[in-house]
């Protein structure tokens, strides 16, 4: 009777926890939108970063701002990532890891294809993530088993079954990659078949809209943690596929990511290789 009566408070204490930090993931995402939102088509202050056009503006730092302080409110020794004040270590088994703008060469020319990006992760796991385009107004959220959802509504990944027939999305580093297979030359590739490639400008948008089922495929080269740590489990919890390009379930700490319906994973992970098409 003991053992029983430990786990079901457990498995309650764990549902309790889970329910709180989506409710703290929800808030921070909105904080940072609101950010967003208010500089857009505004008047703001851009400066570069290393590499060309890679850029930060008032409002990447205003979003990073509110987004942390909410976090920090509520839980204060948990561990941040933030792509624009780096590591903030604990020793916490919680990881919060944060992209306040993502596309922000997007939202600096009025473009509307922008979002706060927010993964939670728990003893390396992602269990949580939040992607909000404020402008289209387009929320997205997923959790861990639980399934991927836009504006509350569940998402599923497309059906369809050749790269041929697909349409997919790329996006390419600042500083241009210049290795065998680079991003221009699958890019070449695919496209002198005819396959409709598409660059958005905004990882984390990419991998939403294939949850969402609008792209077939999407793969980047060099993406950083922050650019996909909501983003990837939001395809796995839609039935989609993440790897990296040797098919190894993903990790937001390599470079490369190529995100699928799961069904034309395995060709377009061979063209990407270097495989004939
Ligand atoms: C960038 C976007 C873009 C991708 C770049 C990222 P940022 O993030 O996600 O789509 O191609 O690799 O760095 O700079 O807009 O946060
Ligand atoms: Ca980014
Ligand atoms: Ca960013």
């Amino acid at each position: 009777m003991f053992p029983v009566l430990v786990s079901w408070f457990l498995y309650h204490v764990s549902c309790y926890l889970c329910i709180m930090l989506k409710s703290t993931l929800i808030k921070a995402t909105v904080a940072g939108a609101y950010q967003l939102k208010h500089f857009f088509n505004g008047e703001f202050k851009i400066s570069n970063k290393e590499g060309m056009n890679n850029l930060v503006t008032e409002a990447d730092h205003a979003a990073e701002k509110a987004i942390i302080e909410v976090i920090r409110e509520e839980y204060p020794d948990h561990f941040i990532l933030s792509e624009e004040t780096g590591e903030m270590r604990t020793n916490s088994e919680f990881k919060w890891i944060i992209d306040p703008i993502d596309g922000t060469v997007n939202f600096s020319n009025g473009i509307p294809l922008c979002c706060v990006s927010i993964g939670l992760e728990k003893q390396g796991e992602m269990l949580l993530g939040c992607v909000y385009n404020p402008i289209m107004d387009e929320f997205y959220f997923a959790q861990k088993g639980m399934g991927a959802f836009l504006n509350d509504k569940k998402i599923t990944v497309s059906s369809k079954s050749e790269v041929i027939k697909s349409c997919l999305v790329t996006g390419f580093p600042y500083t241009y990659l210049d290795e065998p297979n680079g991003p221009l030359q699958v890019f070449e590739k695919l496209v002198r078949r005819g396959v409709p490639v598409r660059r958005l400008g905004s990882a984390a948008i990419d991998l939403c809209w294939v949850a969402a089922g609008r792209f077939d495929g999407f793969y980047e080269h060099n993406l950083q943690a922050w650019d996909s740590a909501a983003g990837f489990l939001m395809v796995e919890e839609a039935g989609g596929k993440v790897t990296d390009y040797k098919g190894n379930p993903y990790s937001p700490y390599q470079p490369h990511l190529l995100a699928t319906n799961g069904k034309i994973h395995d060709e377009l992970r061979t063209i990407i290789n270097g495989g004939s098409f």
